[in-house]
């Protein structure tokens, strides 16, 4: 198997015009009249090339958009890449981060060696430049991935490694920069690692593959703890609703605790949360058995609790002084001969009963295991993460998550950390007229709803396994994966989740430190 392209990023001091690389980006918005200033430099040394651009019409400098001015020998760069940033009274840092995946992107389909980012110039000071620095970082790592490990026959090849830097000619401004950059690098190559993670088919991760791998993580950063409970021991302990999941699979579940934080010991002032993912490594619907078109995408119902994986990775590399628990139930959902069917009452680590009607509704049946886990080692905060209902897609289309809750609180912290990682959440109700829909004759709660408001009715039925904690639940169905590449990154996992979590956490533990 092949590995992922080596991304390589750091900051550097340079003058722009000097600085010798393949592919040179900086950032023009559409609305300001003339160039901006660096621009406007560059074109007086590239005989006005770049004003030649716009008034052709050719590059409008719309949102996504790019044009190419060759270097020729007029300033240090082979190539100049003009990044269209959009209307400048709506730019957020998203749009620097969108910026540096759009240019990163097209360095890999280039196939250029060293990238060179200027493109906080455009944004002037209105952003901070450490923050700039933090989402020009996630941008690269975003928008130059590529999954490709199975493919043995590359027609051209592709680059094995890439180096971008973060350019400027301010040494001040360059150690801003490189502040952000650090931790935007934790977090970027955390989200590629969980993409390639969700990426790779049921054939080559399933349950037990899964918590290899988490304890592979584990092992490499000191302060992380893994823990897997195996078949037996989740019989042991009453972990009815994972086991009911996996019944048909001949990959049997597992459960992966694991703890950042030296959890509970000296570190007792410090909050602690949980993180649960649903990790149903292939769902086929089980006995309900689903459609065959679009049924291999179910590879990826495990994006959830990768999701969880890559933020626990990046939060331990962070250092935050938080406690955090990442649970993962992880299941392959069969249809067999031992395969749990439409009609059975499972019992789950709760101790509460649940009448199955639809086998295919299984996510929530694995993650009420996983939220009653959370509640039982005293979790102040659960957020969980999964793949949930097709009704989220339908409802909110692919650009947004839905968010639900118990919280309000919680639920603004979310909101803006999606807003400052992209990642974007919309809220929706999840109370007691849903809940009233989850009630069953023959059991305590029953695993469908009526046949509107699926989201809804779905979250409703994971709040009944939080206690007392304050909770939020974040469907990602529409979210975690593209069909098709666009121009800031390849089709597949998106790796939805790692940018979001990890940002509600350094934001938190900001809060808690003031
Ligand atoms: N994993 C699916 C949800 C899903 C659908 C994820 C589309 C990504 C894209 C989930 O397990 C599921 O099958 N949900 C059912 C629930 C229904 C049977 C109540 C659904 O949404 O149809
Ligand atoms: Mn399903
Ligand atoms: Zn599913």
């Amino acid at each position: 198997m092949k590995a992922i392209i080596d991304v390589k990023l750091k900051t550097r001091k340079t003058d722009f015009s000097k600085c010798k690389t393949d592919l040179l980006a900086i950032g023009q918005f559409s609305d300001t009249k003339g160039l901006d200033k660096l621009s406007a430099e560059l074109n007086i040394k590239l005989n006005g090339a770049i004003e030649q651009l716009f008034k052709l019409g050719d590059f409008k400098a719309k949102q996504g958009t790019t044009a190419i001015v060759y270097g020729n020998g007029r300033i240090a760069a082979r190539r100049l890449l003009l990044v269209g940033l959009g209307e400048k009274k709506k730019a957020t840092l998203d749009t620097a981060r969108k910026a540096a995946a759009n240019a990163a992107n097209k360095a890999v389909g280039m196939k250029v060696e060293i990238l060179s980012l200027a493109l906080h110039r455009a944004f002037g000071a209105r952003f901070d430049l450490s923050a700039m620095g933090r989402a020009l970082a996630e941008g690269t790592y975003f928008g130059s991935y590529r999954y490709d490990e199975f493919v043995t026959e590359s027609e051209n090849g592709r680059l094995n490694s890439l180096s971008v830097e973060v350019i400027d000619s301010d040494l001040a401004k360059v150690s801003k920069l490189n502040k952000g950059l650090c931790t935007g690098v934790i977090i970027g190559k955390a989200q590629s690692y969980a993409r390639t993670l969700a990426n790779r088919p049921a054939n080559v991760i399933n349950p037990p593959v899964l918590a290899e791998e988490a304890k592979k993580l584990a092992k490499t950063i000191a302060t992380l703890s893994c823990t897997v409970f195996d078949e037996k021991q989740m019989a042991a302990k009453g972990m009815g609703g994972v086991l009911a999941v996996g019944s048909g699979s001949k990959s049997p579940p597992r459960f992966i605790v694991l703890k950042y934080g030296p959890v509970g010991k000296g570190t007792r002032t410090w909050p602690t949360i949980a993180l649960v993912g649903k990790a149903i490594t292939f769902d086929s619907g089980g006995i309900s058995i689903k459609p065959a078109a679009h049924m291999d995408e179910m590879k990826l119902d495990k994006t959830g609790g990768i999701a969880v994986l890559g933020t626990m990775k990046a939060v331990a590399e962070l250092g935050l002084p938080l406690n955090v628990y990442g649970i993962i139930p992880s299941a392959e959902n069969m249809p067999g001969g031992t395969s749990y069917r439409p009609g059975d009452i499972v019992t789950t680590f709760s101790g509460r009963t649940v009448e199955v009607l639809n086998t295919d509704a299984e996510g929530r049946i694995v993650l009420c295991d996983g939220l009653s886990y959370a509640v039982k080692q005293n979790c102040d905060i659960i957020i969980d993460i999964a793949t949930l209902t097709g009704a989220c897609v339908v409802a909110l289309g692919k650009y947004m998550a839905g968010l639900m809750g118990n919280d309000e609180k919680l639920m603004k912290q979310l909101q803006t950390a999606a807003q400052e990682s992209g990642e974007k959440l919309w809220p929706m109700p999840s109370g007691d007229e849903y809940a009233e829909e989850m009630k069953s004759k023959v059991a305590d709660l029953k695993n469908t709803g009526s046949k509107w408001g699926g989201a809804c009715t779905a979250a409703a039925f994971l709040r009944q396994f939080v206690g007392d904690a304050k909770w939020a639940h974040l469907d990602i169905a529409g979210t975690e994966m593209s069909e098709k590449a666009t121009e800031y990154t390849t089709q597949g996992s998106s790796g939805f989740g790692v940018r979001l979590l990890t940002t509600s956490l350094v934001n938190l533990a900001e809060s808690k430190r003031k």
